[in-house]
């Protein structure tokens, strides 16, 4: 297996995800529409790999676009990554969410099958088990109804990919459940570049922490919890993006047909514990705020990620502490504030 369609390659896990493949023999070809990234990102990618890297600027619902790339390579395999993410977006569009994330996989599907190309590694999320009973989540729990239009999306993709594995016993699927991604590439060449204000904790505290956000409002601090803040399992991004590695070499090893795997470190964080992180290796204080609850949070998830060390071979590597100091490096690098 060589050549690997990433759908969504300059986005924040795409782009990470790329410099891992190139790192481990594979060749990615990158198709994004650039809608929450920056074609600046593949500059970066192609310094940190020494190499120029194949991407074509295109919309993967588009079908007849997509035709051209598998006609143009032998693809081997799939990382479809491209999907619009935000939650509190997809309560108030909810068709835009259903179109573009369900759409853009049905397309993508369809091309890969016109072509015979049967593996795919797909971008699935925790927030497909809502709020476990148990904790950490295991990839057995019971998958309950989501509570966004965005994890509804990532359910129904999950069902149409088992879906396909049932009409055709060649194809084979592995859906990674990202827990948090947080920090950045450490060369701080690549990292996440929210457009706008950060809905994600991490971006906004580093934001509070340069200066471009006054303050960070902790979204409840009256859960049943340790310190009463919600729990998260935040996973380094470069870990992140090698499970996506030994992802395709469990489609390219195994007999089986359907891998599900929790990515997270097995750690739960809570959002004091992570402003503490940040305090630390920034050496500075975080200026923030006790608020309400956010509508939609769950309490707290943390994933169990012995499945995916066990079958995938992958450990994460990098600590919270490493994770906030990338994400701090990364956040002074883009120097001051050009924008809301
Ligand atoms: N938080 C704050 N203040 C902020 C932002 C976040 O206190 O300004 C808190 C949230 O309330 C939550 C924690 O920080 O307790 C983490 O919030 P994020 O928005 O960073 O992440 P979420 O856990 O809400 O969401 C992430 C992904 C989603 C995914 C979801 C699944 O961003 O794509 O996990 O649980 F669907």
């Amino acid at each position: 297996m060589r050549k690997i369609l990433v759908t969504g390659g300059s986005g924040y896990i795409g782009s990470h995800t790329v410099v891992e493949l190139v790192n481990a023999g594979f060749e990615p070809i990158i198709i994004d529409n650039y809608s929450n990234s920056s074609p600046e990102v593949l500059q970066n990618i192609e310094k940190l790999c020494h190499r120029k890297i194949t991407h074509y600027k295109e919309d993967c619902n588009n079908e007849e676009k997509l035709r051209k790339i598998f006609l143009d390579h032998q693809i081997s395999g799939v990382i479809h990554f491209a999907a619009y993410k935000a939650v509190g977006e997809s309560v108030e569009n909810p068709l835009k969410y259903y179109e573009n994330n369900i759409g853009s996989l049905i397309s993508v599907l369809k091309v890969m099958a016109e072509f015979s190309v049967n593996s795919i590694v797909f971008s699935s999320s925790c927030t497909v088990y809502g709020q476990p009973e148990n904790l950490p989540v295991s990839e057995e729990s019971e998958i309950i109804k989501a509570n966004s239009p965005y994890g509804y999306t990532k359910q129904v993709c999950e069902q149409i990919l088992i879906d396909l594995i049932q009409s055709n016993p060649k194809f084979k699927v592995v859906l990674l459940r990202y827990f948090n991604p947080i920090g950045a590439h450490p060369s701080s060449l690549i990292g996440e570049l929210p457009i706008g204000i950060p809905n994600n904790l991490v971006p906004f505290i580093t934001q509070t922490g340069a200066g471009w956000r006054k303050e960070l409002t902790v979204f409840g601090a009256d859960y049943n919890t340790i310190d009463g803040t919600c729990v998260r399992d935040y996973i380094h991004v470069v870990d992140l993006a090698n499970a996506h590695v030994k992802a395709l070499e469990w489609l390219q090893n195994k007999d089986e047909n359907l891998g599900v795997f929790n990515i997270g470190t097995g750690n739960g964080v809570s959002v004091l514990q992570a402003i503490k992180a940040f305090e630390k290796v920034s050496n500075s204080s975080l200026n923030y705020v006790k608020g309400k609850r956010r509508a939609g949070d769950v309490e707290q998830i943390w994933a169990s990620n012995t499945k995916a060390e066990k079958e995938l071979n992958w450990k994460a590597k990098y600590t919270l502490e490493e994770a906030m100091e990338h994400a701090w490096k990364w956040q002074l690098s883009l120097g001051r504030k050009t924008e809301n």
